[in-house]
C-alpha cells in the first residue's frame, strides 16, 4: 500500500528500543523499528546471553512482534547503535527481513534508503522453496 515512510519517526522507535537492549557482554546495544504495511511500527532490541551464541539481535525481537501482533509485510526498517545512528543490519537479520518485506522492503542505510534487493541481492527466499 502506498504510504508515506516517517524514518525520522521510525528511527526514533528504533533508538527508544536500542536504550532497551540487553548487551552486557558485546557492549553494543542496537535497536530496530519497521513499518508493517497496516501502519503498525514494530520493532526490537537485542538481547544477549551468557551463551555468546545464543544472543538474539534485534530484528529477531522485530520479526517476532511482526508475528505476534498479526503478521503482514515489513515496507521500511531502521537499526540503530548506541549513537542512534544507523547501521546496517547484520547478513542473518537480512535474512529475516527478506522473508518479511521482500525485495522492495527499504532499508536506511549508512548509505541512504535502499532496496532490500541491493542489500541483499540474489537472496534465498521462499520462492526457491517451491523451484
Ligand atoms: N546485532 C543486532 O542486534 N543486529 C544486527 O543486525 C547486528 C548485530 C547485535 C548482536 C550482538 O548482541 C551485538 O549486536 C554485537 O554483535
Amino acid at each position: 500500500m502506498a504510504q508515506e515512510i516517517d524514518w525520522a519517526g521510525l528511527q526514533a522507535r528504533a533508538t527508544e528500543l536500542m536504550e532497551r537492549a540487553y548487551a552486557p557482554y558485546s557492549g553494543y546495544p542496537v535497536g530496530v523499528a519497521g513499518l508493517v504495511d497496516d501502519g503498525r511500527v514494530v520493532g526490537g532490541c537485542n538481547v544477549e546471553n551468557a551463551g555468546y551464541g545464543v544472543a538474539l539481535c534485534a530484528e529477531c525481537g522485530m520479526v517476532s512482534e511482526l508475528i505476534a501482533t498479526g503478521g503482514g509485510r515489513l515496507v521500511a526498517v531502521s537499526c540503530v547503535n548506541h549513537a542512534g545512528a544507523t547501521i546496517m543490519p547484520c547478513g542473518r537479520c537480512r535474512q529475516l527481513i527478506w522473508e518479511h518485506g521482500g525485495a522492495d522492503c527499504l532499508l536506511a542505510t549508512p548509505e541512504g534508503v535502499l532496496p532490500m534487493s541491493q542489500v541483499l541481492p540474489q537472496a534465498f527466499g521462499p520462492e526457491d522453496l517451491l523451484a
